[in-house]
């Protein structure tokens, strides 16, 4: 389930990532070095000839189209490299990489797309990766979603390519016929192949103990032959530092020379080729070659700026006084006031003059939120200081404490064709300008024309009906007038309040009433949200004077009702016994509710597993640690409040990083999960919880629960309630942490019955990780402890509901015995040995034989001795079962890595731009 979200999210960031690429340029090769390469078509993809690195990403995706014979001759030799992502997505007929790319080593993963570094998904046709000589990703995981035909995915050992990673990998399909084994090396730990013609090279190992130091990984037979380099390339060469007259292109550590440098788009700095200057430097361009410049307040002083795009608005950022004038004129790019505001909150002086006209997107110009000063050095048309017009959208001015702080020096102001600003609006401001305008400078009936400005008196009432349902009343008194209700919702926690400019059927919900005149209307307002605000106002028309008029705003809120439910951010197991839950509210119902139910209940154990019989059943895959199971972290929808952005997991030392997967209702999709049952009672077995129900009061949003049972699934339920009702029931399971002190039987009774006859008893142990599934009882005769090592004990396996037991050992007078549980969570948790002794009880008449039967018990157990030596002597040649491989150790954390827990695939302003 979690693959399936995951791959979900990453088709969809691809299909975004793939349509800002599209409006990409040609792809750039100077000397090798190819920049961002995107190929979407065959012919784009042979631009690909002369790249030795791709400087960026390399992305061969959605060629629908091509046939298994237009990749037959195509191929790249000498692609080494790729510092960013590698992407292979719905490329037709493409039937394998190794021909394509046969030499590529190395993806440094400098950027990733969604923390994946190699992402090779939906390639229909795929029957093997192919990618030979790949042997190391730098940072970043790998996701093969190859097809239904791929084979060699999971024969491939990705750990060794990209430690500390998080891999997603399909399994074949049952058609595919995967069943070609590796036939690398007799090694299992390094049989590990591409495809039944190429094994996988590892660059560890002890091949690479004679490299060069300069080397990771080299030619067996030339140790100077680096496969991959440890510090610097140049000219295909591996070196300790850039020579002279190179400088270092720092995302390849490639050695480049100026002129490369500046075919990449970038520019020598501090003898790297840099494509951003640092911090306390600014870019200098000067006689056609760039560098950087220190600045101490430099970015500060601007000259004319003329915004009219998303770029030039990025230029703003670091002005603080614009020597000149500021024109801004952006047309209707969307988003734009909050780009405007981000970049232009700095601007505090301009010399000359403000120009604002023709931005449709613009309601306000709050966005000059430092500005104090405008100097009208030189006047725009030589008389205005601030000229404003052909604004469609604009019902506001500066904000009030920038109008009160505003010193204007020189100039009047103008105002024309701004239909939604009012006169009042321009009047607060003209105040602060030396020279008052005339009738020419704000001509008359130019500005708030569009009836917003002129309040209509209006008696409007509101009558709640349900959650989703209210009626608006008023009286028409007017014959021939057009009436039409505007509603909007408010969203919760504006403050902002609404004045009725802002009123307008092109955010509003509109609904016109039918014309009547003298009488009540009772206009319906269907499908509200439940527990809202919402604004009304009633516009007026008359179609015989052409004047449009609003009356005032009346707010109101629909009913709660039934909430939505929380949702669960975080269920983490931080202990064996110790369980952390995290939620948010839906934000609609967030103000409303006022407590929680929280239900926890032990999860049966799967019957198949109890009553398997572990003695004979090999289930060495039921050990396999999942640590998805100990840490459940999710991204709410929207509505929510957001949760874990990064650091997830934190409250838990086993699951710190836990990955956070986006939300995904299973729900939605079947239909059919409203699990409402009954609250159950308290009970507790051993002192540990079977089932608890708590009540939570007041705003908080996390508890811990302690006293579970280690090792056991426990189901949380969780609604959140308002005072009278309760929403439906957020749901999840999460395994407690195994107790490491857990699982240890100890023996309380043992001895022997009859020569060889031995009886043990135990007691079972006080704790254990989930039931406990079977005792394997070890016994030595007559071994002494410093030669157990070498030696096999013989062993006996009962079911886990047995206590004791007796077996036929060897004969001998002293054995070594102990036992050992097997549970969920350790496969073979055994207490110490314990030596059993003695068990010849003669009368003294007797004592003669005793000597003699002593005698013979020698030289029986030495004859004994020798031959189970030689036995295990004999079968050193068989692979033992070696039980100590079969430990794991869980407190080794999860495979992640930082990036997963650091914000997601942020597209950058400068990606923006290419989308608009
Ligand atoms: C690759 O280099 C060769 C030789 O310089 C040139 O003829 C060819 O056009 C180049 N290919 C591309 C795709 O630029
Ligand atoms: C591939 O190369 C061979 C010989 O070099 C040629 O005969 C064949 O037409 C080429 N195929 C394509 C699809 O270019
Ligand atoms: C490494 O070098 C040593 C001495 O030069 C040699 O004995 C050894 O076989 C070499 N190892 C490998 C794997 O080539
Ligand atoms: C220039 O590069 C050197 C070596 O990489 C570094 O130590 C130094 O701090 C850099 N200078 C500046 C101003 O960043
Ligand atoms: C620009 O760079 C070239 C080559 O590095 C150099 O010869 C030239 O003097 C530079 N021009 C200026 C104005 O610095
Ligand atoms: C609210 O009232 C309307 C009209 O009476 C009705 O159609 C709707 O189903 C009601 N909604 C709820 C949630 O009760
Ligand atoms: C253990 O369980 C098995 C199967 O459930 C049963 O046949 C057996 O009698 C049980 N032994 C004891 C000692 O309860």
């Amino acid at each position: 389930m979690e693959k399936i979200t995951l791959i979900w999210l990453i088709i969809s960031s691809l299909i975004a990532s793939m349509s800002c690429g599209l409006n990409n340029q040609d792809p750039i090769e100077y000397h090798g070095l190819c920049v961002n390469m995107f190929l979407n078509h065959i012919e784009k993809l042979k631009k690909l000839e002369n790249c030795t690195i791709v400087v960026g990403d390399l992305k061969i995706s959605l060629l629908e189209r091509t046939k298994p014979e237009d990749f037959k001759n195509l191929t790249f030799p000498k692609l080494k490299e790729v510092t960013g992502y590698m992407v292979v997505y719905r490329v037709a007929g493409l039937e394998t990489l190794s021909n394509l790319l046969p030499n590529l080593a190395r993806i440094r993963g400098n950027t990733l797309l969604y923390n994946y570094a190699l992402i090779v998904y939906d390639v229909e046709l795929l029957r093997e990766i192919g990618l030979n000589s790949l042997l190391k990703i730098d940072r970043g995981g790998v996701i093969i979603w190859g097809g239904p035909l791929t084979c060699f995915v999971n024969t491939i050992d990705w750990n060794a390519i990209a430690p500390r990673s998080r891999h997603v990998l399909s399994k074949p399909d049952k058609h595919a016929q995967c069943n070609f084994p590796c036939t690398c090396t007799s090694n299992p730990a390094t049989n590990r192949c591409w495809s039944n013609k190429k094994c996988q090279i590892f660059l560890e190992g002890p091949d690479s103990w004679n490299c060069s130091s300069e080397c990771i990984g080299c030619r067996n037979t030339n140790p100077k032959s680096c496969t991959l380099c440890r510090h610097y390339t140049y000219k295909e060469e591996c070196v300790s530092h850039c020579p002279e007259n190179t400088i270092l292109l720092s995302v390849s550590n490639h050695c480049i020379t100026n002129d490369e440098c500046v075919h990449l788009n970038r520019w020598e700095w501090n003898n790297t080729c840099v494509s951003e200057c640092p911090k306390n430097f600014v870019q200098w361009n000067e006689a056609g070659n760039t560098t950087c410049v220190p600045c101490d307040n430099c970015h500060q002083t601007c000259g004319n700026m003329s915004i009219q795009t998303l770029d030039t608005i990025q230029l703003a950022e670091k002005c603080v006084y614009i020597n000149g004038s500021l024109s801004i004129h952006i047309w209707s790019i969307p988003y734009a006031a909050n780009e405007l505001r981000y970049f232009m909150k700095n601007i505090v002086e301009v010399t000359d003059y403000i120009e604002i006209y023709g931005s449709i997107t613009l309601t306000s110009l709050d966005f000059l939120s430092s500005l104090q000063r405008i100097r009208g050095r030189r006047l725009f048309n030589g008389k205005y200081s601030l000229a404003i017009y052909d604004m469609h959208n604009l019902q506001s001015l500066f904000l009030p404490q920038i109008i009160k702080g505003l010193n204007v020096e020189r100039g009047t102001v103008r105002f024309y064709r701004n239909p939604m600003l009012c006169m009042h609006q321009i009047k607060k401001l003209t105040q602060r300008f030396p020279v008052a305008p005339n009738e020419l400078d704000i001509p008359q009936g130019m500005n708030g024309y569009s009836g917003s400005c002129n309040e209509m008196f209006l008696k409007l009432t509101i009558q709640v009906k349900n959650e989703t349902f209210a009626i608006a009343s008023f009286f028409t008194k007017l014959k021939g007038v057009h009436y039409t209700v505007l509603y909007v919702r408010i969203p919760h926690g504006t403050n902002a309040s609404i004045v009725p400019e802002t009123c307008s059927d092109s955010e509003w919900f509109a609904i016109t009433v039918p014309d009547t005149f003298n009488d009540f209307v009772h206009v319906p307002l269907p499908s509200l949200r439940p527990a809202s605000t919402y604004a009304v106002c009633v516009e007026k028309y008359d179609p015989s004077t052409r004047h449009l008029a609003r009356s005032s705003i009346v707010k109101f809120e629909t009913h709660v009702g039934k909430p939505e439910p929380p949702f669960i951010l975080e269920l983490v197991a931080s202990s064996s016994n110790v369980i952390v839950i995290r939620w948010s509210d839906h934000m609609d119902y967030r103000p409303f509710i006022t407590r929680y139910e929280l239900d926890i209940n032990l999860v049966d154990i799967n019957y198949n597993i109890i009553t398997r019989d572990h003695c004979t059943v090999n289930d060495d895959e039921m050990f396999d640690i999942d640590y998805t199971r100990h840490a459940k972290v999710m991204r709410p929808p929207k509505n929510y409040e957001r949760g874990c952005e990064s650091m997830c997991g934190i409250l838990s030392s086993v699951t710190i990083g836990a990955m956070v997967e986006d939300y995904f209702d299973v729900c939605d999709t079947i239909g059919k999960c409203d699990d409402d049952s009954e609250r159950s009672k308290n009970s507790s077995i051993n002192g540990n919880i079977i089932s608890l129900s708590l009540d939570i009061s007041g705003q908080r949003n996390n508890f811990q629960v302690g006293g579970l049972a280690p090792f056991r699934d426990y189901k949380f339920r969780l609604r959140a309630c308002t005072k009278d009702l309760c929403s439906r029931t957020a749901k999840d399971v999460v395994q407690t942490l195994h107790s490491e002190n857990a699982d240890i039987a100890s023996i309380t009774h043992k001895s022997i019955i009859d020569p060889g006859l031995i009886y043990v008893k135990w007691e079972p142990p006080s704790v254990t990780n989930g039931p406990l599934l079977a005792y394997t009882i070890e016994i030595y005769p007559n071994v002494k402890v410093s030669d157990m090592n070498h030696l096999v004990p013989q062993t006996w396996c009962v079911p886990g509901n047995e206590t004791s037991l007796t077996v036929k050992s060897n004969k001998a007078s002293k054995y070594l015995v102990r036992i050992c549980s097997t549970t969920l969570a350790h496969p073979y948790a055994c207490n110490d040995w314990i030596k059993i002794e003695g068990f010849v009880k003669y009368e003294l008449v007797w004592w003669w034989s005793g000597v003699l039967f002593g005698l013979f018990l020698y030289v029986f157990s030495w004859v004994i001795g020798w031959r189970w030596k030689r036995r295990i002597d004999r079968s050193d040649s068989i692979p033992l079962f070696d039980i100590t491989s079969s430990y794991r150790q869980e407190s080794v954390p999860p495979a992640t890595m930082l990036s997963d827990f650091v914000s997601l695939h942020n597209i950058s302003l400068r990606d923006l731009r290419d989308l608009s």
